[in-house]
């Protein structure tokens, strides 16, 4: 595929998604140097790329394993690395069939809330003749999933290390409460430091002493270190980054790595004109706040994608001087890049003006085989 894609970006037909190269292993690489620097393990999501590619390019960079939602991501990572962890509830049988299904070579760790889980985790572990780690997870703020009591969690803790199938490995949370810029991130830090300390008393008093304390985000990655209890990392979006992360000033736009190329296909209607990126290229994922629309254009910051319809998105013009033609090619920043990745079957990678190479999204989708 990668002698076939072309060579300018004028030729990719629209809307495609762009990566700068450059961009992208300056992210992985920043992100690989911080967690060595601090003694952190790093274990990426890849439901921010979902492909092969990029997972292989944060393997060389030392990621200590991959972490990943779905059980379609989980089967192609598997053939990059033998040491995925699935950071969802491995609930609805068909779900913890296909994890306990990967390659026995793959060490499989997965995080859950609930005896339920760990039941049917533990039976397919059985059924599949190989041994499951279980991280159990805690709620600590994000009120998604999580086991909100330490007791219980402990509790949970025990039942998975007595289980035929199962063996306890750590424990996990989410810090996705964590939303607010950077500096302002420091209440809510030390809040976390301090819960988590107490609950690893609690485990260690039960002599359930957790291996590993996974945690983190995009937003809160730089300052992981500030939570000592920490010992490995899960950040995904920081590999592209895009407009919600400047926003948290976990990066700047010059780190934004990825970009919905389109073309305006319409000026007819005075102060807008309309390009082929709507809501199935770019997804309708808002800004924080209002009137700040689903995307922004990387070559004018000064003009925003204000309106979609599904194949169509409508850029504002009344705070640019610009004034496209019908035929230009524009890179669209998106607001959360990892729903316009799931979007796109393709990505193009470019560098120094020049289409370096092409990779497919072999992750995205649910379905065990693709066409
Ligand atoms: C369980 C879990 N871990 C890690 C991440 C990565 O976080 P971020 O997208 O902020 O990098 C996510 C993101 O949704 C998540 O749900």
């Amino acid at each position: 595929m990668a002698d076939e894609i072309p060579s300018r970006l004028e030729a990719v037909e629209t809307p495609a998604l762009i990566v700068d190269l450059d961009r992208l292993e300056a992210n992985l690489d920043r992100a690989a140097d911080y967690a060595a620097r601090h003694g952190i393990a790093l274990r990426p999501h890849v439901k921010t790329h979902k492909s092969s590619f990029v997972a292989s390019a944060q393997l060389r960079r030392g990621a200590r394993g991959l972490t990943c939602a779905t059980p379609r991501e989980a089967e192609v990572m598997a053939e990059e690395c033998d040491d995925v962890l699935v950071a969802y509830p491995p609930i609805a049988s068909p779900r913890a069939r296909r994890l306990t299904a990967l390659p026995p070579s793959v060490r499989l760790t997965v995080a859950l809330d609930s005896e339920q889980a760990a039941t049917e985790l533990a039976r397919a572990a059985r059924d599949a003749r190989r041994e499951v780690g279980v991280y159990v997870e805690l709620d600590l703020g994000m009120h998604r999933v999580g086991v909100p009591h330490v007791d219980a969690a402990v509790a949970l803790a025990r039942y998975v290390s007595e289980i035929d199938g199962l063996h306890f490995d750590g424990i996990a949370f989410y810090p996705g409460h964590i939303r607010e810029a950077m500096a302002d991130q420091d209440a809510k830090l030390e809040a976390l430091e301090h819960t988590l300390a107490r609950a690893m008393e609690r485990f260690y008093d039960a002599g359930l002493p957790p291996r590993v304390v996974s945690g983190g985000s995009t937003p809160t990655m730089w300052r992981t270190h500030e939570v000592p209890s920490v010992t490995e990392m899960r950040p995904g979006t920081y590999a592209f980054n895009d407009r919600t992360t400047v926003r948290t000033g976990a990066c700047t736009t010059n780190d934004c790595a990825l970009t919905v190329l389109a073309t305006v296909v319409s000026t007819s209607v005075a102060g807008q004109a309309v390009i082929d990126a709507g809501s199935k290229a770019l997804g309708r994922e808002p800004m924080s706040g209002p009137g700040e629309g689903f995307g922004q254009l990387l070559e004018h910051p000064d003009v925003i994608v204000d309106r979609m319809s599904e194949e169509h998105g409508v850029l504002d013009l009344a705070k640019s001087a610009w004034r496209p033609s019908v035929g230009d090619v524009v890179q669209v920043v998106p607001n959360h890049v990892c729903v316009a990745v799931h979007l796109h079957e393709y990505v193009y990678g470019l560098r120094g003006g020049h289409l370096e190479r092409g990779w497919p999204i072999e992750a995205r989708g649910r379905a065990r085989h693709t066409a």
